[in-house]
């Protein structure tokens, strides 16, 4: 199957060029000026078009049990969704469940994702029981396409581990070439000040930003680039919220260590604020870390344009506002009797693209090419994905984005395509649209209409990324 991409602009981290693309099966065979479309299969007008990779989300949680129910967002509707948004891949965290090794996480997420995956797909494992067969199973998980583990500073008697736990996996996750991701907040403050504050009956969401305070968040970061830096081993922060922990990041970064962060959409646009409202209505934007002040935000957005940060990705993690009834999940109505009972999590693996796009580069906080680089290309290079996924090059799968950067749109819950009763950017107006996303030569999403079968989406078995 020869497809050709006629008059676009392509677009990568690096440069942006008028060129045809054509694509052979599922590759990119050839870019250049005025290529023949003799010979094609299809032939795509691109004229006013940017020839973008695909979005990748490197964070992600579908159908993850968490927080007393499972997430809103099962592989098809998650994925399907981000097609939508002009995602053609993501790393979802497969979480190990105490008791059982890391293969078995993977497998389990495998199961999740099989007969259902739509785009192209990735797991990260999250180590939740520590011990030596834990650090041994480090040493092989590579061999199941998996190159990035997951701890955690925070969930105390869940999913926290100590610093002994977290230096031992960095240590192994070192010497087999792995990344080391973490959730950097201090777990043992929080579930202090959480106790406190149900003991003194302070239960509104309010009080979850009060267990999650943004010093914890720099001491638990500082900490694990310490940790890291003596190990020797990469480090990506995920779902950075805060001027302080970010300031940590630039640090560690500015003496030399492979540490990487990340910051989630929602960060640069839910606030505190939005978590004092009267009623219930703050539940929506409880996660963890919490949402922050809109001068972290600016902070976020300098450090994207400065590189001191190389990723933003959703931490999609959906539940339903008022779930358990009419056919849904179970969702943020089981924390109404306390703020420490609301499954933490926000979705949005559908708006990032598009949200990143209209108020990073039409507002102009980065350049059309850093936003390449800040929601596709560092992805597929820190994770060991590059340079199949993340840019358009000769060689690499063809995932395309044709956006059209006039086009208008209006994000709400009313039209997109999550399996979630709320969005965050609700009534956001964006400019620039993907209008066809295309998945290893496969156009799966044209002009809004979806064209891709369930179960064609595909495993990355992943490789040794690097440092971005
Ligand atoms: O609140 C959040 N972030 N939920 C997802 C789990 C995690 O810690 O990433
Ligand atoms: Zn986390
Ligand atoms: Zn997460």
């Amino acid at each position: 199957m020869k497809t050709i991409i006629k008059n676009g602009t392509v677009v990568t981290a690096s440069d942006t060029y008028p060129a045809d693309v054509l694509i052979v099966d599922e590759k990119i065979a050839m870019i250049g000026r005025d290529l023949p479309e003799a010979g094609c299969d299809e032939v795509i007008d691109a004229t006013g078009l940017y020839v973008m990779p695909g979005g990748i989300d490197p964070h992600t949680h579908l159908d993850m049990p968490f927080g007393g129910t499972t997430t809103a967002d099962d592989f098809f509707t998650g994925q399907r969704a981000a097609a939508f948004g002009g995602t053609t891949c993501h790393v979802d965290f497969a979480l190990q469940t105490k008791g059982s090794s890391l293969k078995d996480a993977v497998n389990t997420w495998h199961e999740k994702a099989n007969g259902n995956a739509v785009i192209d797909y990735g797991f990260h494992v999250a180590v939740t029981d520590p011990g030596d067969a834990m650090v041994k199973e480090i040493g092989t998980i590579m061999e199941s396409g998996v190159s990035s583990i997951k701890v955690f500073q925070q969930y105390k008697g869940l999913f926290q581990v100590d610093d002994t736990t977290l230096f031992r996996a960095m240590k192994a996750a070192k010497k087999s070439g792995l990344l080391v991701m973490i959730h950097c907040e201090n777990g043992d403050v929080t579930d202090e000040v959480t106790k406190a504050l149900v003991a003194e009956g302070k239960l509104h969401p309010r009080y979850h930003l009060e267990a999650h305070p943004a010093l914890i968040e720099r001491e638990a970061t500082a900490r694990a680039i310490a940790l890291a830096g003596v190990a020797g081993s990469k480090l990506y922060v995920v779902h950075m919220s805060c001027e302080e922990s970010v300031m940590e990041m630039a640090y560690g970064r500015s003496i030399g260590l492979p540490v990487m962060g990340e910051t989630c959409t929602q960060y640069m646009f839910k606030f505190e604020d939005d978590m004092k409202v009267d009623g219930y209505e703050g539940a929506k934007w409880a996660c963890g870390p919490p949402v922050r002040k809109p001068k972290d935000a600016a902070y976020l957005w300098k450090s994207l344009a400065d590189t001191t940060l190389q990723f933003v990705a959703t931490d999609h993690c959906s539940f339903n506002y008022e779930g358990g009834k009419d056919g849904k999940k179970p969702g943020k109505e089981l924390g109404k009797e306390g703020f420490h009972m609301i499954p933490n999590g926000i979705p949005g693996i559908e708006d990032r693209v598009p949200v990143m796009y209209h108020n990073g580069v039409n507002l102009g906080r980065i350049s059309l090419n850093r936003f390449v680089a800040i929601t596709s290309t560092n992805a597929a290079k820190a994770l060991g994905m590059y340079p199949e996924k993340g840019t358009v090059a000769i060689g690499s799968d063809a995932d395309i984005v044709l956006w059209d950067p006039k086009k208008e749109h209006t994000i709400s819950a009313k039209t997109h395509h999550m399996n979630v009763d709320y969005n965050a950017y609700e009534g956001m107006k964006v400019t620039g649209w993907p209008v066809r996303t295309i998945l290893r030569g496969k156009s799966i999403v044209v002009n809004g209409e979806w064209k891709q079968e369930k179960g064609a989406g595909k495993y990355m078995h992943r490789h040794q990324g690097m440092v971005v």
